[in-house]
């Protein structure tokens, strides 16, 4: 697995200035100071979010007869954690510099440092950061021991006694709630139930944008099969499946690549587990995942709930639980490829750099932006704001009547705008608008009336 690294790099320093100037993502609590590495999504930016979880509800749960959807709390009963491994098992390993206190992850150090991978050996570890590692910050060699830290928030609720905890997945959700599904709807294993909601980790190190941050969002699905299922074929399905919606978002081919877990790192329920990883700015990265867990989930929720989590199959007349897949999809790696593909910097010529987002038109934040050329002409304006509300109860749209078309394309090409609409004089006699592309800059003739069908056949 490509180690995550923390490389600074033009190109990902200009994503995120870039980010900030243009509404996307910004710093959250800037005026305090900034908070713990969190972001939040500016304008263009949640419009960009949004779009890219619809594709992806629309891919995999409104688009598929086998897949129902859920909306779960993130404050659960406690248990489900107990059940799950969380409360046990769910750890990262940090080391502090003694001098400058700066906290690492400490696998993530040796393998940053020394490109050894020692995950999970908590004395090795601490041996070779003291020997071997002089802190990246400060330069001394004065470390802490090697400890273990849960990576579940913490935090308390009226009326219920011992600590909660914020959700560090969204995956348990959908477990606590199979029988619901299976007993209040009309489905048939196989069939998954999909989910879209934020999950929290108190990462040791959040970095890398918003790549790693401490609040998230995921898009989780558990595909519940037979036992006896050829689940191979299943799990390629689901892998060529994530990989399809990575390149909806612009991702290009050979910057997905698969690393499968190896065997004697896998967990002892697991039989497979594969990341799809990204050739993010900083290098390649994990994307997405894909894990067969077994009846891991639901064996273990009905070990510690005591409710009886079988399902009976009609057609073979067996009593059983269900195996699990389990795709699972970061939302903010998926802006964060959906941002990095899009960047683009086109020199023109004479100094004269073009900056576009060549978002595909379906995620792209603003749909159409409508310009009157002549912001002093009252009938243009006028003529503007009608096409303008028209269009938008179907499509995302932005008017624009301030300084020149030119500027007025540049800053719809930053944004990614697909389609600038103008209303000259030729819409007042000839009922005709000129609708320029943003990535051709190649401008079209379309009749007024003709003009949201247009739009909806090149958008989709
Ligand atoms: N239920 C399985 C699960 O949670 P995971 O690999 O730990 O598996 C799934 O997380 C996805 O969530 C990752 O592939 C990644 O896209 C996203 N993710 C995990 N931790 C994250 C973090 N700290 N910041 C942003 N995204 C994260």
């Amino acid at each position: 697995m490509a180690k995550e690294k923390n490389i600074k790099n033009e190109q990902m320093e200009k994503i995120v200035a870039f980010c900030k100037r243009k509404g996307f993502v910004f710093p959250a609590c800037e005026i305090y100071g900034g908070f713990a590495n969190a972001y939040s999504y500016g304008p263009y930016g949640v419009e960009l979010k949004n779009n890219i979880k619809q594709l992806w509800w629309k891919k995999f749960v409104d688009g598929r007869e086998d897949m129902v959807g859920l909306d779960g709390p993130i404050l659960l009963n406690s248990k489900l954690w107990e059940a799950s491994g969380h409360l046990g098992g769910f750890n990262d390993a940090m080391i502090d510099c003694k001098e400058c206190k700066m906290r690492y992850r400490a696998d993530n150090l040796i393998s940053e440092v020394l490109g050894k991978d020692l995950e999970g050996k908590l004395d090795e570890m601490t041996k070779t950061i003291q020997t071997e590692i002089k802190c990246p910050n400060c330069g001394k060699q004065n470390w802490t021991e090697a400890r273990f830290f849960n990576m579940m928030f913490k935090t308390e609720m009226n009326s219920v006694e011992g600590p909660v905890y914020l959700r560090p997945e969204t995956a348990g959700a959908i477990f606590v709630d199979f029988k619901n599904v299976i007993d209040s709807c009309r489905v048939k294993v196989p069939f998954g139930i999909g989910q879209i909601g934020k999950a929290f980790r108190n990462e040791i190190v959040a970095r890398n944008f918003i790549f790693r941050v401490r609040e998230f969002e995921q898009m989780e699905i558990e595909y519940f099969i037979s036992p006896e299922a050829e689940w191979e074929a299943m799990f390629n399905n689901w892998l060529e499946a994530q990989e399809e919606f990575a390149k909806s978002l612009g991702a290009k081919a050979e910057d997905l690549k698969r690393y499968e877990h190896p065997k004697e790192k896998l967990s002892h329920y697991s039989r497979k587990t594969v990341d799809i990883e990204y050739n993010f700015p900083f290098g390649f990265a994990e994307l997405f995942g894909l894990a067969h867990r077994g009846d891991f989930d639901l064996s273990q929720h009905q070990k510690f709930s005591g409710s009886d989590l079988t399902y009976f199959d009609s057609t073979t007349n067996k009593r059983y639980l269900p195996h699990v897949l389990e795709p699972t999809f970061g939302v903010d790696r998926a802006v964060l490829v959906a941002l990095s593909a899009a960047y683009t910097e086109e020199d023109l010529g004479e100094g004269d750099i073009r900056v576009v987002m060549k978002f595909p038109p379906k995620l792209a934040p603003t749909k159409v932006a409508i310009f009157p050329l002549l912001k002093n002409k009252p009938e243009l304006v006028a003529k503007a704001r009608e096409i303008f509300a028209d269009l938008k109860s179907e499509f995302k749209c932005e008017f624009d009547d301030n300084g020149n078309v030119g500027k007025r394309y540049r800053r719809q090409d930053e944004v990614g705008t697909p389609f600038c609409v103008t209303v000259d004089f030729d819409t007042l006699e000839k009922g005709e608008v000129t609708v320029r592309d943003r990535d051709t800059m190649k401008q079209d003739k379309v009749k007024v009336e003709d003009l949201k069908d247009w739009l909806k056949n090149k958008i989709s």
